[in-house]
């Protein structure tokens, strides 16, 4: 198998010299995630300039997604027969040859890692420092996949039998490495599959598709699909010819995929209110800036964004926390995403109905400590907002808003702090910040969430060492998690294999 490291002449990015020394980084041997790039050297950062600079005019992908359009009940017919027909030799390939196919899928999409970071920027404002950790991630998936692929060979008295098509529908705020994990894992599993980008992120869908094309994913296995009606979404999620759909986006979503079609094989990853308790125990600095990295990268555009703050007994009751916090949150540059000051990029498009009441609407005794305020006429680029006085039950304490405001409730003490984080009706992720070994214990053995955080960030699992998935109405489905050892199982059909004689 190819060698990562075998790619340096190849791949501009003067990272892969900075980070490709090691020997271990290669195809061969135990799964390694990606590292990132680092931007405190200097050709790295000139490397992303040129990126942004390309991002301002960026056609990638464009026409892939021109050739994907399906207008008709015909044409999307002729899509379904031919993934179907297509996942027979795909499936006898086995698990270990598709591994092998993945993981060239793998290095081109370290070869296309300028690509991706242009792409991203122009259609989903994402800054660098936010595109860059998700191909790092599209990566991972890729070959973390392939390793469990090669073990479906190797599952004693069962015989995996895959279904024939998945359909994957992922959501815009993660375009790269979402589509990518959801795609590959059902690759993996030796489905066919039909990727429909979300709609505001074609072009991206598009790059992925191309470079798992050219990794020798066959083009019937894997198909990009622009549906250009509505009620054609409602015909192929009620097809049977669709034995699955892997979904990430809203709860509603799942209720309304739900609806067209009962029985539907559905593994969702859905909606997220999502806070972080701080403790008087607490590492306050650091506390401060886990909470503005969680709230505020992306715009807050995030299923796992911190979108609470939890405060505790003489944290609430002291304004210390409060300034730091504060402090940091004027501190973040607003710009668009191809402004390499940019810190905080912009929402995609202008706010919906639900952000729009949490961007400008107190609830009873809130205020607001920083009132976000739009920079554009467009009304995409916010300052932060953080909003004090949240109380418990409130609009603001239950209703996911998916975007740059932090809400801040107080509670006189952890029991009544994790009352109020198991409150939510979702379970995604929850934060922790305390430096005592009791308070852990007890907040781990009791907070309803599928991804913990002790005295860190909330965003940004890492695949293998993070699997990703939630709790309650954060999960429709299987329940099983992204980037996890039985993901693939989730979604793959197993029978007895016959005893012999
Ligand atoms: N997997 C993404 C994160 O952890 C959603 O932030």
């Amino acid at each position: 198998r190819a060698s990562l490291a075998a790619l340096d002449d190849a791949v501009p990015s003067p990272n892969r010299v900075q980070d490709r020394r090691s020997d271990a980084i290669t195809l061969e041997g135990a799964f390694e995630n990606t590292p990132d790039t680092d931007s405190s050297l200097a050709g790295n950062r000139e490397w992303g300039q040129q990126i942004l600079s390309r991002a301002l005019t960026s056609t990638a992908g464009e026409s892939t997604v021109a050739g994907a359009a399906v207008d008709t009940a015909e044409r999307l017919d002729e899509v379904l027969d031919t993934a179907v027909a297509a996942s027979t030799a795909w499936a006898a390939r086995g698990g270990a040859g598709r591994a092998e196919v993945l993981d060239r899928v793998a290095v081109e999409l370290e070869r296309r890692r300028a690509e991706l970071l242009e792409v991203m920027a122009a259609e989903a404002g994402k800054t660098l420092d936010q595109g860059d950790p998700e191909v790092s991630e599209a990566i991972d998936f890729a070959r973390y996949y392939a390793e469990l692929a090669r073990g479906l060979d190797e599952v004693d008295g069962a015989e995996h039998v895959p279904a024939a098509l998945t359909l994957v529908t992922p959501p815009w705020n993660f375009p790269a490495a979402i589509p990518a994990g959801s795609t590959l894992a059902a690759l993996a599993a030796g489905t066919s599959v039909l990727l429909k980008p979300a709609e505001p992120v074609r072009r991206t869908g598009a790059v992925l598709v191309e470079a798992m094309h050219a990794a020798g994913v066959p083009a019937e296995a894997l198909q990009l699909l622009i549906l250009g009606e509505r009620e054609l979404g409602r015909e192929l999620i009620s097809d049977p010819r669709v034995d699955q759909v892997i979904l990430t986006g809203a709860y509603e979503t799942a209720e309304l995929f739900r609806s067209f079609r009962p029985e539907l094989p559905l593994l969702a990853e859905t909606s997220g209110k999502n806070a972080i308790i701080v403790t008087p125990s607490a590492d306050l600095d650091l506390a401060a800036k886990d909470v503005v990295a969680s709230a505020f990268g992306h715009a807050g555009q995030k299923c796992s964004a911190a979108s609470l703050v939890i405060l505790v007994g003489s944290v609430a009751r002291s304004p210390r926390f409060r300034e730091q916090l504060l402090d940091a949150v004027r501190s973040l540059t607003v710009a668009l995403p191809t402004d390499p000051t940019a810190q905080m990029g912009p929402i995609i498009g202008a706010p919906g109905e639900k952000l729009e009441r949490g961007l400008t609407v107190l609830g009873a005794g809130e205020s607001w400590l920083v009132e976000p305020v739009a920079l554009n006429a467009e009304r995409t680029l916010w300052t932060p907002g953080v909003r004090a006085g949240v109380a418990r039950g409130s609009e603001y304490h239950l209703t996911e808003y998916f975007g740059p405001i932090l809400g801040i409730m107080t509670a006189p003490d952890l029991d009544t702090a994790i009352e109020m984080q198991n409150q939510v009706e979702y379970g995604l992720t929850a934060g922790l910040h305390s430096l005592d070994t009791d308070e852990i214990v007890e907040w781990v053995g009791r907070v309803q969430a599928g991804n913990l955080y002790v005295n860190r960030g909330i965003t940004g699992a890492i695949v293998r060492r993070q699997p990703f998935g939630g709790w309650k109405k954060s999960s429709v489905g299987a329940g099983t998690k992204a980037g996890g050892p039985n993901y693939l199982v989730g979604l793959s059909g197993w029978r007895s294999r016959p005893a012999a004689g």
